[in-house]
């Protein structure tokens, strides 16, 4: 049994990680998950993790509201891609769980600090802002995370909110070179992975055919959130981000990747938010990060599957 802290910014991958994870409770224990602003405002990050939480039947899951915008920038937000709410796609009542009281970079520290050393998983999957104001905060948290896995960066595959950057890096860059200096071990799922596992259409529709609530409105927010990937991309289905990295803690020989120095662009505005990644070693640097860039596609998609099913 892994303790994970999901960190988050709902949106509808967001929403198919934390479903994921509810999926395999033996395996995976979610101590909280903590919001962020990214995709929408805080307000709506909030309320669309309490929804799913709902949905899911996990109102014992601690939920708390963080940085209301990244650490030097003015927030961005992506509702281009999400829809207004962030959760478009189903309908959803409002949700009637509470909101925990404490700030999540309170709560984070807190209870890194009153864990083992090595104890618990971060998996952000949002721009960074919580996690490098609670390292900011607490420099002594890092020796309490086992490693950070995260969706974010993009290099062989570029950017997705600009050419050069992907949108959880682009948004707060600054928080990402925090983590990326932390010296905790990382490991990135990066567009780079995300983009070698596209939804298929028969998949989305055998997630409906479950004729459970879960499976009716994951299937109605997957069909929205396609849409805006296969006008763009042209491909027959769109990636699915943020799943990865909760799929990763639960099979982890389905990625393969490799141990690299990567760093973050926070000065030029043209590549703002970058993951520089060193490939082939140019710098000499000791590598701070496992870069994911291989998936076995039908394995990622049948875990979510099966996580969906038992739910
Ligand atoms: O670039 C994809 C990432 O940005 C995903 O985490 C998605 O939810 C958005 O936050
Ligand atoms: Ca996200």
């Amino acid at each position: 049994m892994r303790k994970i802290i999901i960190d988050t910014d709902p949106g509808q991958d967001d929403a198919l990680a934390m479903l994921l994870a509810f999926g395999f409770p033996k395996e995976l224990e979610v101590l909280g998950v903590t919001c962020v602003a990214g995709n929408v405002p805080l307000a709506l990050t909030t309320r669309n993790a309490l929804v799913i939480c709902e949905l899911a039947g996990r109102t014992d899951v601690p939920i708390f509201a963080g940085a209301d915008r990244p650490l030097e920038r003015d927030l961005v937000t992506a509702e281009e891609v999400h829809g207004k709410t962030g959760l478009d796609g189903p309908d959803w009542d409002e949700p009637t769980m509470a909101l925990q009281p404490d700030h999540a970079v309170d709560w984070l520290v807190e209870t890194l600090m009153a864990a083992d050393d090595g104890e618990i998983t971060l998996c952000p999957v949002g721009p960074l802002t919580n996690i490098a104001m609670a390292l900011l905060r607490e420099p002594g948290i890092a020796a309490k995370i086992a490693e950070i896995v995260l969706m974010g960066g993009g290099y062989f595959a570029g950017g997705n909110i600009t050419p050069a950057a992907e949108f959880n890096s682009y948004v707060d860059p600054h928080a990402a070179d925090i983590v990326y200096r932390s010296g905790i071990p990382l490991v990135a799922m990066p567009l780079d992975v995300t983009h070698e596992a596209l939804m298929p259409k028969a998949w989305i529709s055998s997630i409906g055919e479950l004729g459970t609530e879960i499976g009716t409105k994951t299937e109605a927010m997957l069909s929205f959130y396609e849409r805006f990937d296969v006008e763009r991309y042209g491909d027959e289905g769109g990636p699915l981000h943020d799943p990865a990295v909760v799929a990763y803690l639960l099979k982890p020989e389905l990625y393969s990747g490799k141990n690299v120095y990567v760093e973050i662009e926070t000065s030029s505005e043209l590549t703002m938010g970058a993951t520089v990644v060193d490939w082939w070693g140019a710098t000499r640097k000791e590598p701070n990060c496992t870069w994911m860039t291989k998936v076995d596609a039908d394995g990622f998609f049948g875990l979510i599957y099966e996580a969906l099913a038992v739910q």
